[in-house]
């Protein structure tokens, strides 16, 4: 058996309930970010300066970073309603009619996984976005006839894990796109300070600190582990989190000391065991893990590849020293290495 996912910044379905009570909802309560915080609190400000919708907002990042509470955060800065949906689940133009049309002037219409909306959708977005206006076809035949409805003045804000999906004419129109980055363990040490006077938790500042170094710079991970190391706590411990206690709970659960769980060191055991160290392909890969490529890719390589614990390369993905090192593995030097990754 092993614990599913419990480093991967996506939600888990425990995850829901919780974050409602943690998410940040207001600006001053979300941490960490400050150059972005800086630029939104700009637009805000400007935008209300003159009485208007704030511009089109795109963010993208890693899930779990904080792109839905920011959307959420910018609704409530303007004193806007919040509408929010994904492009999932706007499979038909009608469908986006339906929530256009029930916006009041200056909402926030908050789009989740923005790039997985279909074409026909998009093409009703654009006139939108940019006229507010909503240009769409009623009927079928002979007897279909476009109608344009005026709009009033509203604020899109999407979100992407994958930017370089958002078609690019759609990515133009958003005024401001804002990449939201890995946090430092020392923000991540402030939210699980947040959290854990929310969920009155007992955890010293070392506590703290030991948890957020193992987070993997993702907030929502952070919580997670926070829920563990507490539930560690409440049966093995008094209830109290301190460095030692953390430690131990993490142990318990594999997280190890620079939060690698244990997919991620069978990905670099594989690359290193298996592939001689690579380049390898993302499919084998992920066979050889026993997990869908696109987990491999979305959940478990960015973190990887942001640590220099691997890299991608045209011919498939390398381990890197700090690969070795970390699990102590000698490396063998191969006939030619010299030069092998340039061909
Ligand atoms: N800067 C922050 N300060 C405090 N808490 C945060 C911050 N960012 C994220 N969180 C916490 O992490 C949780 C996940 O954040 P959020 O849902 O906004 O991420 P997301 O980027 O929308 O993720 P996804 O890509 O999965 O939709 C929030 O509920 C909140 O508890
Ligand atoms: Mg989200």
């Amino acid at each position: 058996m092993r614990d599913e996912g419990l480093l991967t910044g996506d939600p888990l379905p425990e995850d829901d309930a919780i974050e409602i009570g943690l998410r940040p909802h207001r600006m001053d309560e979300f941490v960490g970010q400050g150059a972005l915080k800086e630029r939104l609190a700009i637009l805000i400000e400007a935008a209300r300066g003159r009485g208007e919708a704030i511009d089109h907002v795109l963010f993208s990042g890693p899930p779990g970073l904080g792109k839905t509470s920011l959307a959420g955060i910018l609704a409530a800065e303007m004193n806007a309603q919040f509408r929010g949906t994904s492009g999932p689940a706007l499979d038909r133009p009608g469908d986006l009619a339906a929530v256009i049309t029930n916006l009041e002037a200056g909402d926030v219409l908050f789009i989740d996984e923005i790039h997985r909306l279909p074409r026909q959708v998009e093409e009703v977005l654009y006139p939108a976005m940019e006229d507010f206006q909503l240009d769409i076809v009623v009927g079928k035949g002979p007897a279909a006839r476009s109608i344009k409805i005026d709009l009033p003045p509203f604020t899109l804000v999407g979100a992407t894990t994958r930017v370089g999906r958002v078609a690019p004419p759609l990515r133009d129109r958003f005024g401001y796109v804002a990449r939201i980055d890995y946090y430092e363990p020392g923000d991540l040490a402030a939210i699980l300070h947040r959290s854990s006077a929310i969920l009155e938790v007992d955890i010293t500042e070392e506590g703290s600190r030991t948890i957020a170094r193992r987070s993997r710079g993702t907030p929502r991970v952070a919580n997670r582990l926070l829920r563990r190391v507490r539930d560690y706590a409440a049966v093995r411990a008094d209830g109290h989190i301190d460095e030692a206690v953390a430690d131990r709970a993490l142990e318990v659960f594999e997280v190890d000391g620079l939060g690698l769980d244990k997919v991620d060191r069978a990905i670099l055991e594989s690359v290193i065991g298996k592939f001689g160290g690579g380049p390898v392909g993302l499919s084998t890969l992920a066979i050889a893990v026993g997990e869908e490529p696109e987990t491999v890719e979305d959940a478990y390589e960015p973190f990887l590849l942001q640590e220099g614990f691997l890299q991608r390369t045209p011919r498939g993905r390398i381990a890197t020293e700090r690969a070795y090192e970390h699990l102590g593995v000698e490396r063998i030097e191969t006939a030619s290495p010299q030069g092998s990754l340039l061909e």
